[in-house]
């Protein structure tokens, strides 16, 4: 993978086509990368020659006094192919082709051509019809989506550029932390398969997400989720019959029939998501939450409607709700018009310390592998100072999700606990979902090392 080295972490970046234009996309990305802090060198490429942002302009690439490890092109696709073999003959070792125009509008043969010539020259290509790659542990932000991302390790693989990009603003406000950002678009070179590979190893990252229209080499897709230690989440568009049509008008994807994909995820355990907010549902709770030891949940709720909502979606996601003798002990933390049968109620009069202490005795318990602790806004239990006492409280030694269902107050503390990495949500069936696939990824984890192979 030593070549997805310099897409990921390149000491040096040129732009070509980079704009004095900042309208165009061309301007965008080298802003982005000059303000994302990237501390490489960075080096724009334009005939115009002059100067972009402060930055000396090179006429061509191999007029650029250094070595170039990555260079992001930004010029109409015509041009490509002559830019592309300049970059050959720099030596240049990766390439992001962020035009538009090859196979996706039916021009094969203009696609074929740039694959040959980069690999004529060995170097790997990321696109063409890109918005981009971001890379956070090296700061480097080379797309001409939102300058701002939120630091974290989750990647993000999108086959859909808008939709990438629109993701990429969209974590930022839902406190989702990302390692990377790929767009992968018609995949001529550098596919799904090999940047799995590439996430399995790096240690900044801990989740995969996909948003996929199709896969070009499904057995090499399928090894590399089976080699990956990490939690793959998948949202395979292009279900329906009419939306496979607009798959492949959209990226030129075969989306193929959905039960196999289907099938095939499941044998692989790849987890799938339903929907982009789905995915960060679960992904959320995979990057933060340990693994569970064995499958049996409890759910802690001061409101008896939210814990009957949270048990249908328990029973839905398959979730084993413990029912064991000894949750009688939570009597000790409720009153006596409170219920410990799971969903343990500890009632609409439930404080802080009262959440505390159902929360201690979860923990504390050996039949209890994981926990939803579930919160309706009530003015006798302050969301914010509850937020509080479960990050000072919550040991970390098994899984924990939080629902709060309330208003402002509720979500800075939904917002609190998330930036702790306790995955919290505003709905309860997001908790049971997370929890859900928390137990799905540690079944398959189980499931391969009987088949001998090696899990974090
Ligand atoms: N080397 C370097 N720069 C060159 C060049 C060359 N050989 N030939 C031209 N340029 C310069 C141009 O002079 C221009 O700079 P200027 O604005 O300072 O004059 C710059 O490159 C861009 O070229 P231009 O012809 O103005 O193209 P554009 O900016 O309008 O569009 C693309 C270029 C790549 C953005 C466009 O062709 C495209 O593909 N857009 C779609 C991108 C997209 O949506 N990708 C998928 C996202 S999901």
């Amino acid at each position: 993978m030593a070549e997805l080295e310099f897409l990921f972490r390149p000491r040096s970046v040129a732009v070509i086509g980079a704009s004095h234009n900042p309208e165009k996309i061309g301007y965008k990305i080298l802003n982005n990368i000059l303000s994302g802090g990237y501390q490489g060198k960075v080096y724009p490429v334009n005939p115009k020659g002059g100067e972009i942002l402060g930055l000396k302009v090179y006429r061509r690439i191999t007029e650029v006094p250094g070595p170039v490890d990555l260079a992001v092109i930004a010029v109409p696709a015509q041009i490509v192919p002559d830019v592309l073999e300049e970059c050959g003959q720099k030596g240049v070792k990766a390439v992001a082709i962020i035009s538009s125009g090859f196979k996706e509008v039916g021009n094969i043969l203009l696609e074929q051509r740039i694959v040959e010539i980069a690999q004529r020259y060995g170097m790997r290509v990321l696109g063409p019809n890109i918005f981009g790659i971001a890379y956070l542990p090296a700061n480097l932000n080379a797309t001409f989506g939102p300058s701002k991302v939120r630091r974290g390790n989750i990647a993000l693989i999108s086959q859909s550029g808008a939709l990438g990009i629109a993701l990429m603003g969209w974590t930022q406000t839902a406190g989702l932390g990302l390692s990377a950002v790929v767009s992968v678009g018609n995949k001529a070179d550098i596919s799904d398969e090999d940047l799995i590979r590439f996430f399995a190893e790096d240690p900044n990252t801990d989740v995969i997400v996909i948003y996929m229209e199709g896969v070009h080499n499904g057995r090499a897709f399928m090894d590399a989720v089976r080699s990956c230690p990490k939690p793959v989440v998948v949202i395979k568009a292009g279900r329906s019959k009419r939306g496979a049509m607009a798959a492949s008008s959209h990226t030129g994807s075969l989306a193929g029939s959905d039960l196999v994909y289907d099938g095939v995820f499941k044998q692989i355990g790849v987890i799938r998501a339903r929907n982009y907010r789905d995915a960060f549902v679960v992904a959320r709770a995979l990057a933060d939450l340990p693994m569970p030891k064995g499958d049996r949940t409890v759910i802690i709720t001061n409101g008896g409607g939210i814990g009957v909502l949270a048990t249908d979606a328990a029973e839905a996601e398959g979730i084993n709700l413990y029912s064991g003798e000894d949750l009688k002990d939570f009597k000790a933390v409720m009153p006596p018009f409170g219920s410990y049968k799971n969903p343990i109620d500890i009632t609409g009069g439930a404080t802080v310390e009262q959440y505390v202490q159902a929360l201690r005795m979860a923990e504390d318990k050996d039949t209890v592998d994981s926990i939803a602790l579930l919160y309706c806004e009530t003015a006798v239990c302050d969301p914010e100072e509850l937020a509080e006492a479960i990050k000072r409280e919550y040991k970390g030694k098994k899984p924990l999700v939080v629902a709060m269902v309330g208003g402002e107050k509720s979500a800075r503390a939904v917002e609190l606990l998330n930036e702790a990495g306790i995955p919290a949500y505003d709905a309860p069936e997001d908790a049971m979902r997370a929890l859900s696939a928390l137990h799905l990824w540690q079944r398959y984890r189980k499931k391969r090392r009987q088949g001998g192979e090696e899990l974090r």
